[in-house]
């Protein structure tokens, strides 16, 4: 699919419609998604693991038009909370094509997922299994899938990495507790052991920890089946599929991925004389990263001698990934005021050339580390009122938006055949105030 990272200088416009138009109707700052680009994604995985189960990774970006299109497209879900399941429910989701995570699961997680009648839980701790399955209760039974630390590093940033021993997730097999689990789980009669889980991290842009992770859990699976006799029919290799945030930064190759993963399966099987379980993948911010852009109104324009800030009117409530992993993006004018700095043949991302500027676009947040893109290549006449878009901004955007100084969070604009509506609308000065209970 087309990525909104390769837009061409000059064009202008999401799913047919010009962001200067989206600004125009629903105002700054705001978040366009292309639900074709959503779908494409969507169907992308599909084509490349027909026989797997595409778990899409709510915590990416999630509203109901987004659960919605999932769905038509064929995925599951991954969700981590209460909040997560009810409103995927609420939008008619089937609650059998959701897996339910998270490393402290609270009881209001464990009550909705089995009231709504989750696919999968993930039990993530040896504590888990007592709580699971007494809420299960005598007549229950829930599949559940075992989240084991597969001792692998990989992942863009060490916040982001999930896969080695010294972490909160999953239960280690080098220290024995995941085998320990594993044969409490088999015991549990409330509990339906499906298979294994492992995570190794995010933004991961290379296939080969993929191919470390298969031969370690079918090892792993392998040995299950010696100790207790059983062949789990499922392996859920997690998420963490990268993509590209600048022009010229590489994404995982989906069709690599496909084409190796199941042929290490296939040989990691044979050699251990395992069926071959089924797939299961939770991709989230290769299915909606590229589909986002932020888009921002400048408001101020400050020169130093060493850097020309500018300021826009969201900033590291809406985005804290820079100030999080210090990840970079290509930020561009767009509109009228890309046409007066960037001469023809000069796109953002391609240097600084004659009219560009090296700038650094910050927030309005009351830090100095409130920067969304440090040194990037801007038209030097840049200047209040001008329209600025963040490409690849689909995921770990809104969804971990804070509410830092009451700007409220931005709303979320799908575009479509050219043409614009609201799925989510701004946070407005009521929403804030109805929360504050008063003196
Ligand atoms: N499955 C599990 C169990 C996960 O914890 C995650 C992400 C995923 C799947 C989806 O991973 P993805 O395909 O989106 O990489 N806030 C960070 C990313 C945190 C990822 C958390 N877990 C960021 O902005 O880079």
């Amino acid at each position: 699919p087309a990525s909104t990272t390769r837009l061409p200088a000059g064009d202008l416009s999401v799913g047919g419609v010009p962001l200067t138009a989206v600004a125009e109707r629903f105002g700054t700052p705001a978040y366009v998604l292309d639900e074709a680009e959503v779908r494409a994604r969507c169907r992308a995985y599909r084509h490349a693991f027909p026989d797997a189960e595409v778990l899409y990774a709510a915590k990416a970006f999630l509203c109901r038009a987004m659960a919605h299109w999932v769905r038509e497209e064929g995925l599951g879900l991954d969700v981590c909370s209460a909040g997560e399941l009810e409103l995927v429910v609420s939008a008619g989701f089937p609650p059998d094509r959701i897996v339910l995570h998270g490393n402290a699961k609270s009881p209001y997680d464990l009550e909705a997922a089995l009231r709504l009648g989750v696919g999968r839980i993930v039990i993530d701790s040896a504590a888990e299994i007592a709580r699971l399955a007494a809420a299960v209760g005598p007549r229950g039974r829930q599949k559940v899938l075992l989240r084991v630390v597969p001792g692998i590093a990989a992942g863009a940033h060490h916040k982001i990495r999930t896969g080695t021993e010294d972490q909160k997730f999953g239960l280690s097999v080098a220290d024995g507790s995941a085998q320990h689990a594993l044969a409490r789980v088999l015991d549990q009669p409330r509990l339906e052991l499906t298979g294994l889980h492992c995570h190794l991290g995010s933004q991961i842009t290379s296939v080969k920890p993929y191919l470390a992770a298969v031969r370690r859990m079918t090892g792993l699976m392998a040995r299950v089946r010696e100790q207790h006799g059983v062949a789990l029919p499922e392996l859920d290799l997690g998420g963490g599929h990268g993509i590209a945030y600048r022009p010229g930064e590489a994404a995982l190759d989906l069709a690599a991925l496909s084409c190796r993963l199941r042929a290490e399966l296939s040989r990691s099987c044979a050699a251990a004389g395992l069926p071959e379980p089924r797939l299961l993948l939770e991709p989230g911010r290769a299915v909606a990263g590229p589909a986002g852009v932020a888009l921002y109104r400048v408001l101020a324009v400050k020169r130093t001698r060493a850097t020309t800030f500018v300021a826009v009117d969201g900033g590291m409530s809406d985005n804290p990934r820079p100030a999080l992993y210090g990840v970079g993006y290509a930020p561009r004018l767009v509109g009228s005021a890309a046409a007066r700095g960037e001469g023809a043949g000069s796109g953002a991302g391609s240097g600084t050339g004659s009219g560009m500027c090296d700038a650094t676009v910050v927030g309005r947040h009351c830090e100095a580390g409130d920067i969304l893109a440090a040194d990037v290549p801007l038209p030097s006449g840049v200047r209040p009122g001008d329209l600025i878009a963040v490409p690849a901004a689909g995921a770990y955007h809104l969804s971990m938006a804070s509410g830092y100084n009451l700007v409220g969070r931005p709303p979320v604009i799908a575009v479509r055949d050219g043409h614009a509506r609201p799925l989510v609308r701004r946070e407005s000065l009521e929403d804030i105030r109805s929360r504050d209970i008063g003196l």
